[in-house]
This record gives C-alpha cells, structure tokens and sequence, in this order.
C-alpha cells in the first residue's frame, strides 16, 4: 500500500491501513510533515487501544508495518496507492502522471478527493481504467464509510478489486459517478450553507441550529459544530465547486463564509471558527 500525504486525511487512512494488515508506505513532502503525521497516527492508536479497540501487540504490529519517505519513487512495489494531497487538481494530476511511471502496470491509483473530478486524475495516467476514487470520511478510523468514486472509464475489475480491499478494512463502500460532491457532498454540503445562511440573516443563534440539529434529528454534531470540525475553508472549496459545476443558487457560498476564511477563522484548526475555542468557547453538547 502506498498513501500520498500524511495530514489529517492521509495519516488516517495510513493508519486504517496498517491495522487492517497491509504493509503501508507513506509520502509526505519533508521529516517535519512525516514526524507530525507519524505522531498523529500514534496518538489515534492509543486512543483506540484506551478504549479496547486494539491490543498493545496490535498496536505495536501495526506501527511496524508503516514506513515513512519522502521519495514517491519508493512506491515502485505497490500494489495500491490512496493519494491524500493538497485539494488542488494540478498538483493531484501532476502525482498521478508520476504514480503511473513509478508503480507496476497492474497497481491501482486512487485519490481520496473530496471534490475534483476523479476523470482529470485518471486521464494523467496511461491506466485510466485502474483509476478511481475513494474519499474516506473524517475521523477515518471511526467513521466506517468510505464513498468510492467510478469514472467513465474505470474497469468493473478495478472497482470489484477496490471494493475488495475497502472491505477488508471494515469499511462499508458506496459507489458515486463522477460528478461535483459525489452522495455525500453534495447533500452535506448545502445543507451546511444553508445553516450559515440563516446565522446570517439572524434565524436563530449558532447554538440553538445546533442544538435543533443534535436533539431534533439526532446527528451527531450541530451543523456550526461540524463545520468547524471539517474546516471553513474546506466547506468552501467544495461550494465553489458544486457552484462551478451546477450553477445553481443553491449551491453559492454565503458571504459569510466567504469572510470568515478570509478571516482566518477555518474552524477548529486554527482555533476558532463559528466557535472561539482559543476563548474558551465550546460547542453544546447532546
Ligand atoms: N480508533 C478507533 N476507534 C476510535 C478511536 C480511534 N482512534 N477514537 C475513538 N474511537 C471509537 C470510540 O471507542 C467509540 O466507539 P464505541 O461507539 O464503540 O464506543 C467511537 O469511536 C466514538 O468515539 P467518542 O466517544 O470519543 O466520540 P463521540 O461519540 O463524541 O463521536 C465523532 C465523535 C465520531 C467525531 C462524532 O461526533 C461524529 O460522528 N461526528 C460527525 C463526523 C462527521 O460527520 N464526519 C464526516 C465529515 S464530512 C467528510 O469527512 C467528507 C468531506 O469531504 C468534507
């Protein structure tokens, strides 16, 4: 297994990976960027392993089976490769175009975008029926979905193969064309525009369209909640898209949001979001 990147994304399904068996590799741009990404997966398995999910020896066996480089051409035995970079369709082509001289003719390429048509990854190789997408869900060692993504020219042998391996995971896979959002972006996504829009137009304080959203429907974080945990800039980079894509109103980023990411204020990550952690402020719970 190889895995492009180890942020947030990457190192979770870096980490998924080596639990579930597989001798996994992982690029990422420097040391700095690696440690990081290492320490992250270490604090995610001793989190699991406090909460009875995963022996000491299966931690320790798992550690051992992930190794860190800097060097895409290390990646030349293969036989999967989950790309987890930047959100940016030029630097995820430019990957694919060199996954597909590096790794060997049958490997299968993915990419875990959220929002880029897979089809542009795909045609930057010389395998576009090997191509697909796969787009985990944040936590990725908790949330088990994982929404696979088949282009135009993706092979039913790739796919079959792919749904395979995402079982052996523990993952249950759903099947999206091609098209902006795929299943669960493009409902989600909306839905949490629509949210800011009515904090916008001063609807309701953020904490009660949490709160409503909690108890009323049973979800497990408020829409404020959650689009600080997935990050502003993030929520609006995929409404650019789906607006790119649909031209359809419904899909605009509120002026809002735009601002705040402006701001700097990206949601939990940067300390404050709809929600001023570094002021000490919390979401409510359930
Ligand atoms: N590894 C494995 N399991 C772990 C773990 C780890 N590192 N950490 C915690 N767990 C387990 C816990 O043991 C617990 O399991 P049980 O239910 O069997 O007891 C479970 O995970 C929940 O853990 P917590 O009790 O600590 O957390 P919680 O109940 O507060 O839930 C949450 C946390 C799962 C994040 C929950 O709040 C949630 O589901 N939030 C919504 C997340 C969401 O919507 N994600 C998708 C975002 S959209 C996206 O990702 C797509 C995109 O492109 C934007």
């Amino acid at each position: 297994m190889g895995v492009v990147g180890c942020g947030l994304m990457g190192s979770g399904i870096a980490e998924v990976c080596a639990r579930a068996g597989y001798t996994t590799l992982v690029r990422e741009l420097n040391d700095e960027l690696l440690a990081k990404g290492r320490q992250r997966i270490e604090k995610s398995m001793s989190t699991a392993a406090s909460r009875g999910k995963l022996s000491a020896a299966q931690q320790k066996e798992a550690l051992g089976r992930l190794t860190g480089t800097t060097n895409l051409a290390d990646f030349e035995a293969c036989d999967l490769v989950i790309e987890a970079a930047t959100e940016n369709p030029e630097i995820k082509k430019r990957t694919f175009a060199e996954l597909d001289q590096i790794c060997p003719p049958h490997a299968i390429l993915a990419s875990n975008t959220s929002s880029i048509p897979v089809i542009q990854m795909a045609t930057s190789t010389r395998r576009p029926a090997q191509v697909l997408g796969m787009h985990f869900m944040n936590p990725v060692p908790i949330m088990p979905l994982i929404e696979y993504v088949r282009t135009l020219t993706t092979s039913d042998e790739t796919l079959n193969t792919a749904k395979q391996f995402g079982e052996s995971l523990g993952k249950r896979i759903i099947v999206s064309k091609d098209r902006g959002g795929f299943i669960v972006n493009f409902l989600l996504i909306p839905y949490l525009t629509e949210a800011v829009r009515m904090l916008e137009q001063g609807f309701a304080a953020k904490e009660d369209i949490d709160v409503g959203m909690m108890l009323g429907t049973s979800y497990p974080m408020g829409p404020f909640t959650l689009l600080d945990f997935v990050g502003l800039d993030t929520t609006l980079f995929i409404a650019d898209v789906l607006f790119d894509e649909f031209k359809e109103s419904r899909f605009a980023a509120p002026t809002l949001l735009r601002q705040m990411v402006a701001a700097g204020y990206l949601g939990r990550k940067t300390g404050r979001g709809f929600y001023n952690y570094d002021a000490g402020e919390t979401p409510p719970a359930r």
